[in-house]
């Protein structure tokens, strides 16, 4: 069996830090979240692992995440030269996929469950495509799986005004190489895209073997801010370790599990865990609450953070409100104005969200 996980795309719910950046390459608890969907499925035993990208983040995903050595893998990069749509890639990725069958798992998606689940069932019913369903109490944003039951799926609808179940498709499916002529025959849709929906729908009307099965665990789109964070919160939650490999100084208080990686200095704050920091930080004069990640070089000096993500490089200082709920980009500075008048000054990329008192 082989793997393609969908790393294109445009990312415009997740911009502005999708105008530099890869939205797959974001981190979540500081690792990139493309990088749980490898780890996930070299642990189902398929190394045989091609990435899709696009012209504009393709290079930094690929310089980032390397030919797969790290994660005992061989990875192949695809590149889409087009975001159109999910059969769309994995049309152009028939080349790598040759007749092996394979699963297919969207680069934006995190999931709680043990693959292996899946593809024992997909292998031993002899699938022509097997999706993973999630309970979700808002069907209607997403795509909706109608099954029997015995786990056969009888239609699927995007983003239903009444939906069929509250089962929603969660963004890892399997496939058998029947799949590329169903993409063979289908249509691009109203949005201009080949849905992998339509595709299997396809095979559906065409008495193919589709059938779906609930995940047990929990199930994150990391698209938007609200969602990565709460991935974030999850992540912190259920697979962080208290490691720390950086100073902390007396007057300093650790509570709880805290990660703090080298060289990072930590001077008269307290962190308040599940908080994971970088290396080579500088934090003085904190709070760091519960759910933050602080990615590498990052500096907070008189700053109260909590439930935020802080990417590389970014620095806070002197802001002497708490901070929550937040996302704050590469190299992003917030800090106190150094003269009168004490005013709000801004420099803000497009597309950026801020709320003040
Ligand atoms: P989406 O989140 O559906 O699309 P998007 O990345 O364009 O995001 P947005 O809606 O914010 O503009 O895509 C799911 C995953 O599949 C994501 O990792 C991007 C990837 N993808 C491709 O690789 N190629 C494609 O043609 C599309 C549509 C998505």
């Amino acid at each position: 069996m082989k793997a393609i996980i969908l790393s294109g795309g445009k990312g415009t719910r997740l911009r502005p830090l999708t105008y530099t950046g890869a939205k797959q390459l974001v981190p979540v608890a500081n690792k990139p979240i493309l990088w749980y969907g490898i780890e996930d499925i070299v642990a189902a035993g398929i190394t045989e692992i091609g990435i899709i990208i696009s012209p504009e983040t393709g290079g930094e995903v690929q310089a980032k995440t390397g030919k797969g050595d790290r994660f005992g893998a061989n990875i192949t990069y695809i590149l889409q030269e087009e975001p159109a749509g999910l059969a769309h890639a994995v049309k152009i990725a028939q080349p790598f996929l040759g007749d092996s069958p394979f699963i297919m798992y969207l680069g934006d998606n995190l999931v709680q469950s043990d693959l292996n689940l899946f593809i024992d069932a997909f292998k031993t019913r002899q699938l022509d495509a097997l999706t993973l369903l999630c309970e979700v109490p808002n069907p209607t944003a997403f795509g909706v799986a109608k099954i029997d039951d015995e786990g056969r799926v009888l239609a699927l609808v995007e983003k239903p005004k009444v939906p069929p179940s509250n089962l929603a498709l969660v963004g890892i499916y399997l496939f058998a190489p029947s799949i590329h002529e169903a993409i063979a025959h289908i249509q691009p849709s109203a949005r201009g895209e080949l849905e992998i929906t339509d595709a299997i729908q396809y095979l559906i009307d065409h008495q193919q073997k589709v059938e779906a099965r609930r995940i047990q665990g929990w199930w994150l789109d990391t698209g938007k801010k609200d969602d990565l964070l709460e991935a974030n919160r999850v992540i912190l939650d259920t697979c962080l370790q208290s490691s720390v490999d950086g100073d902390v100084d007396d007057k300093s208080q650790i509570i709880g599990r805290v990660s703090i990686g080298k060289q990072s200095k930590i001077i008269n704050s307290t962190i308040r865990g599940p908080v994971i920091i970088g290396d080579n930080c500088h934090i003085e004069n904190c709070f760091i609450g519960p759910y933050s990640s602080i990615a590498n070089e990052v500096s907070l000096i008189e700053a109260d953070i909590e439930h935020s993500v802080l990417l590389k490089g970014a620095s806070i200082i002197g802001i002497h409100h708490r901070i929550v709920d937040s996302l704050i980009g590469q190299r992003a500075q917030l800090k106190e104005a150094p003269q009168r008048p004490k005013a709000l000054r801004f420099m803000i990329g497009d597309d950026s969200k801020i709320e003040v008192m």
